[in-house]
């Protein structure tokens, strides 16, 4: 056995491609292998084990993960003891394919099995591959040991419902993380008093479908306003957040929430991908423009100051001219703070692949004006913080010396010069520039 000494920790690098649910695992991961005798560096040059912890959502995404496992080719062949691992969506969908088409790689894990990561870890120090795609019967978070004590960052996150139901005709999630479940309410609760044991102040809950959550808890299953509520009486924690949202699981309480609830942030990430009925339909997203639009008016009711958030595909299989200008009508109606948006990316497995595509260069011409209106969009809202007060979260210390950088309420960049304040700190701050990327506060002494 070629084990190493418990005297000198084994290192692992970890590289997160996709969504906030990937960031959340590669920690929990870390964690994992760190009951091992792992610890993490941030260069894979002197790293025992490599995990690229993977995308599967867009084809590009995908593809990356192959020129990356090319790039470690040399450091393989150099040190033979070094083991490769890819994990997350890719590993989900193509696991064994990934062993064929690279045979560098040691271990393929997906997001659902990822807490049987130590054995896996034992079986590719004997020399063999490890595969394992499983969607388990058992919680892998009930199983995962305790997360060690050490003090964190003030933001964290931290997931409390994953898969998805909703097989929109476009989207792999369905498929790479499996059907939707939601972890328990005192196992959350439980995690969030942790984190904020070790200095947590903000958590963003997350999920593929963060408000479908259907948590057991006492008397039977909360939904995530429930949850919001009793996170919202934990001490310490000054900060809630949740991404992404389905516009069809905003429930009543959800929206009532977002006025009510003290901690909760007004920020609220709604995508609707396309303001077109005939392309909604068959995206299977189920819900109308019109649905949105109201569903939008019923939330800035409830918050009027709420910065809503969004993400878009252009360019999906027949979306026509027409289409694409409901799309346009939909974002001016709204009034986006910020979004993400994308050409369609043909997904193979999915009921939208087999319908005829768009031309790329009218796609792109599409995606680059619909960009320029959310551009346009951002910046006016940004323009118009100008003059507010805000509350902001410092995270880290700014390039000039008494320089802090944090972020308001309203999720937006914001540096103070002599902010006298600490990491962790949230202080009242007035916005007096808005520049490309970022605000400029003073604190309110
Ligand atoms: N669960 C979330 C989003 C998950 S994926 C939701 O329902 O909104 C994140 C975003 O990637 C999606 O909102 C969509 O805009 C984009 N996306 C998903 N599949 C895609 C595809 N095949 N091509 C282009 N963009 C896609
Ligand atoms: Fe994908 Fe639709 Fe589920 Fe979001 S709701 S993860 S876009 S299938
Ligand atoms: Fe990508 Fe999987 Fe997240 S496909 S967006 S990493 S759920």
């Amino acid at each position: 056995m070629s084990e190493a000494k418990n005297s000198d920790p084994k290192k692992l690098f970890i590289k997160t491609y996709g969504c906030q649910m990937n960031v959340y695992d590669s920690e929990r991961m870390a964690e994992a292998l760190g009951g091992k005798g792992y610890v993490e560096t941030d260069s894979p040059d002197d790293a025992d084990m490599i995990l690229l912890n993977t995308c599967h959502i867009r084809e590009k995404a995908a593809e990356k993960v192959y020129s990356e496992l090319g790039r470690f080719k040399g450091l393989k062949a150099e040190k033979p003891d070094l083991k490769i691992g890819v994990a997350g969506c890719v590993a989900q969908a193509e696991g064994e394919e990934i062993m064929r088409r690279q045979p560098l790689v040691d271990l393929v894990v997906g997001p659902q099995a990822y807490h049987r990561l130590p054995e896996m870890e034992a079986k590719t120090r004997t020399g063999e591959k490890a595969l394992d795609t499983d969607f388990p019967e058992e919680d892998k978070f009930a199983l995962l040991k305790s997360r060690p004590k050490a003090r964190r960052a003030p933001a964290a996150f931290l997931t409390v419902q994953e898969g998805c139901d909703k097989f929109c005709a476009f989207c792999v999630v369905p498929y790479t993380r499996g059907a939707e479940v939601s972890r328990p309410v005192e196992r959350v609760l439980s995690e969030a008093r942790d984190l904020v044991e070790r200095g947590v102040r903000e958590i963003t809950l997350l999920g593929q479908n963060v408000n479908a959550y259907h948590g057991q808890g006492p008397n039977g299953t909360w939904s995530l306003a429930q949850l919001i509520w009793a996170l919202n009486d934990v001490d310490g924690l000054e900060r809630i957040r949740f991404t992404t949202s389905h516009p069809n699981d905003m429930d009543d309480d959800l929206i009532a929430a977002h006025g009510e609830c003290e901690k909760l942030m007004p920020y609220l990430h709604l995508p609707v991908q396309s303001g077109s009925d005939k392309i909604l339909k068959r995206m299977n997203r189920s819900h109308t423009a019109e649905s949105y639009l109201r569903l939008i008016e019923r939330i800035r009711a409830a918050r009027p100051d709420i910065l809503i958030s969004g993400d878009f595909i252009v360019g999906f299989p027949e979306e026509d001219d027409q289409d694409f200008e409901d799309t346009m009508a939909l974002i001016r109606e709204v009034n986006y703070g910020q979004a993400f948006s994308f050409k369609y990316s043909t997904r193979p497995g999915t009921p939208a692949a087999e319908r005829a595509l768009v031309d790329d260069a009218v796609a792109s011409e599409r995606l680059y004006r619909l960009q320029a209106l959310i551009a346009e969009q951002q910046r006016g809202i940004q323009d118009s913080m100008v003059g507010r007060d805000v509350s902001v979260l410092f995270e880290k210390a700014g390039r000039f010396e008494g320089q802090m950088v944090g972020k308001s309420d309203y999720l937006h960049a914001v540096h103070v010069a002599d902010a006298g304040a600490e990491v962790g700190d949230i202080a009242r701050v007035r916005i007096v520039e808005s520049g490309p990327n970022s605000l400029k506060g003073e604190l309110i002494r």
